[in-house]
């Protein structure tokens, strides 16, 4: 298969000041970084080297990654791991011209293996106050639940991390969709929101929009993590656009999770001219072939229908989306419209 001509937007889709609202920290380890941990923990792991396991990142659906995913993530032990594959993910998104990441991280992966709920929060959290003070990125943390894991599992999780309910934003669902539907996190996302914790919930990846519906309806999210699929359901696009549900969208890994066949099929385009609020992200950057510019450019490369305007209209939609302070959108948006005029 031929490669498609690159975008001439590229340099501005580089350019512009963008949130990254859709990234898993666990997804930024790159193989390098998972055998320096290794070594210096101690963690034997199953790959011989680097190229081995980059070699093994050939993935045929969800499932296929999340078996990978979770070895990865085994190599993390200390406080100091947690804070290396975050400061290592803000400096190439600094690079990417990210302004504001909401960082999603999950801590049943580590709790599982006996790490304390402090040493990833801790560890994280001391990334995100130094990517504000050294490189002027404002970054937050979103706490996920494992959808594979119980209800009472997640419940267990909440009560773990509410000593340290001052160090995230909101609470998010990730891991297998499929036979995982919202409405089995019923009870632990009422609480959250009694907390005043922003919701989020991965729907409509490889789940069917009926899940994006029970997300809203039954979760109440204030966003949806990909929603691709709500292209199947007119009625849904319609209410998502009624109600400008942002919808966290990750091209890259839709392409590496075989959501769609090829990125030219994405329906990426068919959402922006609906008029939803989508965005763009880069999910599980190590995993996926590219951090959110790689996904710009590619994306925009793939399908020539996206203009100049529909750039702005996703970067500008990643700041309306974020949970961010009502000045600092303001103040991005204000620098989007300044870059967009040189340009
Ligand atoms: N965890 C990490 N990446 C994920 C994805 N794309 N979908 C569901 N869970 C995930
Ligand atoms: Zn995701």
């Amino acid at each position: 298969m031929t490669s498609p001509t690159p975008t001439a937007l590229a340099p501005l889709l580089r350019a512009m000041p963008k949130a990254e609202l859709h990234i898993h920290i666990e997804g930024s380890l790159e193989p390098e970084l998972i055998f320096a941990l290794a070594r210096r923990n101690g963690v034997a792991l199953p790959h011989a080297g680097v190229e081995a396991l980059r070699a093994a990142y050939a993935f045929t659906d969800l499932q296929s990654f999340l078996d990978i995913y979770y070895a990865g993530a085994s190599v993390l032990l200390q406080e100091q791991d947690f804070f290396d594959m975050a400061w290592a993910y803000f400096e190439r998104a600094a690079a990417d011209n990210v302004v504001h990441a909401e960082l999603f991280f999950d801590p049943q992966t580590h709790t599982e293996r006996g790490v304390p709920m402090a040493t990833v929060l801790n560890g994280l959290h001391r990334a995100c106050l130094q990517a504000q003070s050294r490189l002027g990125i404002s970054a937050s943390l979103i706490l996920c639940f494992l959808r594979h894991l119980s209800e009472e599992a997640a419940l267990q999780t909440l009560e773990q991390a509410l000593p340290w309910r001052h160090l995230f934003i909101g609470v998010g669902l990730d891991s297998s969709e499929r036979g995982h539907p919202p409405e089995k996190f019923a009870r632990v996302f009422a609480r959250c929101r009694d907390l005043g914790l922003h919701l989020v919930a991965h729907a409509g990846e490889e789940g069917p929009p009926a899940y994006i519906e029970s997300a809203l309806d039954v979760l109440r999210v204030e966003r949806i993590d990909h929603g691709v699929r709500c292209t199947e359901s007119p009625a849904l696009v319609q209410r998502l656009a009624a109600a400008q549900v942002p919808l966290t969208v990750c091209p890259l890994s839709n392409l590496k999770l075989r959501v769609v066949p090829s990125l030219a099929d994405h329906n990426l385009k068919a959402l922006l001219d609906a008029g939803l609020c989508a965005t763009v992200n880069s999910d599980d950057p190590a995993y996926f072939g590219g951090y959110i510019n790689e996904n710009f450019v590619q994306i925009f490369s793939a399908l020539p229908a996206l203009t100049r305007q529909d750039a702005y209209t996703l970067a500008r939609n990643s700041f309306k989306a974020s949970f961010a302070p009502p000045a600092a959108k303001q103040a991005w948006m204000q620098r989007l419209d300044e870059v967009f005029a040189a340009a």
